[in-house]
């Protein structure tokens, strides 16, 4: 067994985070502060290659693999979380699932474009009454001739303020509960396809998280991913990938946080001495690095099995589980650790903190993540 990035991997983390440091990173206060969306980041990041990492070339992404995609949503988001996001929606939730379900047509229209970062996806499936029972959404598309008629909502959209086409989830038959699902491509200059305000949150401001409406929206049946009734199963494929990419987001929001608490231990001094001289913040930082390199490791593992083609639901839910826990351990630590000062707005450690808490959140909370888990070990 051989734990080691290869040299393409290794070139990708370096300019990954010089990038993140250049560019992103002076951004990012301010990008927390006024929540609006960093439409110039995504342009930047997609000139890199990085709105569809794992997407082959030929459909305008960069060809690299899952290990590689996770490295640049920990390097991103260990500047700036927001940002982080933002990439890992459009590369996991909207581009994975074109590639993997979508037609030749609806690849070379849909998925080139937003692979090549000209157009930004976002993933409508959570609704006013459905987050963890996704099964049971209630919008609903109604063959008419060769379109659908969709009329419904969805809630929380990350990217939904800006996003140029939307993945939407509706039901062909309420009665047939998931079975009915079907997954449509929706762009957003739609007819009858409204965005609503941006949400104010608690982190990961400026990552555009939005209401989605849909009043007799015409999609045309060209425009359905995968069959009738299919719909479920790809929402949740697809959540298997975008879950190994909230894991990376949340050791990479770990390792952001661990490094300011690094740096300031050994600069602030108390008692005639750094404190980091102290074995209180020695066994803090102990524990912090101890538990980003375990998370880190999970996520690799699962992304490692996604590239292997093989089943990466309990992985990836373990990852997602573990990684968004510990972001929250590691952000509480590093802010204990800079005292009365963390607390304020003069030091990062307040917006690392913020921003954690939404990894045990979207693409399935702890508790999902942890049935997830259980049926998958009690099937073995
Ligand atoms: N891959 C493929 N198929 C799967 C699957 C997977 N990972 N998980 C379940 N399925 C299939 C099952 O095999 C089953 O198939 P059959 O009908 O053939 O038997 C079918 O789907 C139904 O499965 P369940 O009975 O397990 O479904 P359920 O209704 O009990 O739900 C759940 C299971 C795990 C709780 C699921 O609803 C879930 O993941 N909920 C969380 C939703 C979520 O993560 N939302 C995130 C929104 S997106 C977001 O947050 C983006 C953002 O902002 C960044």
């Amino acid at each position: 067994m051989k734990i080691e990035l290869s040299e393409e991997q290794q070139l990708l983390q370096d300019s990954i985070r010089r990038f993140a440091s250049e560019v992103v990173a002076p951004r990012a206060k301010e990008v927390d502060e006024t929540g609006d969306f960093p439409a110039e980041f995504f342009a930047q990041a997609a000139e890199l290659g990085l709105a569809g990492v794992a997407i082959p070339e030929q459909y305008g992404g960069s060809g690299m693999d899952s290990v590689a995609y996770c490295l640049v949503i920990e390097e991103i988001s260990r500047v700036c979380a927001t940002s982080g996001v933002i990439l890992s929606v459009n590369n996991s939730l909207v581009c994975d699932p074109l590639l993997e379900f979508g037609s030749e047509e609806q690849k070379q229209r849909f998925l080139t474009p937003l692979a090549s970062g000209r157009k930004l996806g976002c993933f409508g499936l959570t609704e006013p009454g459905a987050g963890s029972d996704a099964g049971s959404l209630r919008t609903v598309a109604k063959r008419d001739g060769d379109d659908y008629v969709l009329n419904g909502s969805k809630v929380f959209i990350t990217n939904g303020t800006n996003a140029d086409l939307a993945l939407v989830f509706a039901t062909v038959d309420l009665e047939k509960k998931h079975k009915g699902i079907t997954a449509f491509i929706v762009p957003a200059d739609t007819a009858g396809y409204r965005r609503g305000g941006k949400e104010y949150k608690l982190g990961v401001n400026g990552s555009g998280t939005t209401e989605l409406f849909f009043e007799d929206m015409r999609v045309p049946a060209g425009q359905r991913l995968g069959d009738e009734g299919e719909g479920f199963k790809i929402a949740m494929r697809t959540l298997d990938g975008g879950r190994i990419g909230i894991a990376a987001q949340a050791v990479g929001i770990a390792q952001g946080a661990f490094e300011e608490a690094l740096a300031y231990s050994q600069e602030r001094e108390q008692f005639g001495r750094p404190i980091s001289k102290f074995q209180a913040i020695q066994f803090y930082l102990a524990d912090m690095s101890t538990e980003i390199d375990a998370a880190r490791f999970l996520t690799w593992k699962a992304a490692w099995k996604k590239d292997s083609h093989k089943k990466c639901t309990l992985e990836a839910a373990q990852a997602k589980l573990f990684a968004s826990q510990v972001a929250q351990r590691v952000t509480d630590k590093a802010l204990q650790i800079h005292g009365g000062y963390g607390y304020t707005r003069e030091y990062n450690v307040e917006r690392y903190f913020r921003d954690a808490r939404i990894t045990e959140i979207y693409e399935g909370t702890s508790e999902i993540q942890k049935m997830v888990i259980a049926a998958a070990v009690l099937a073995d």
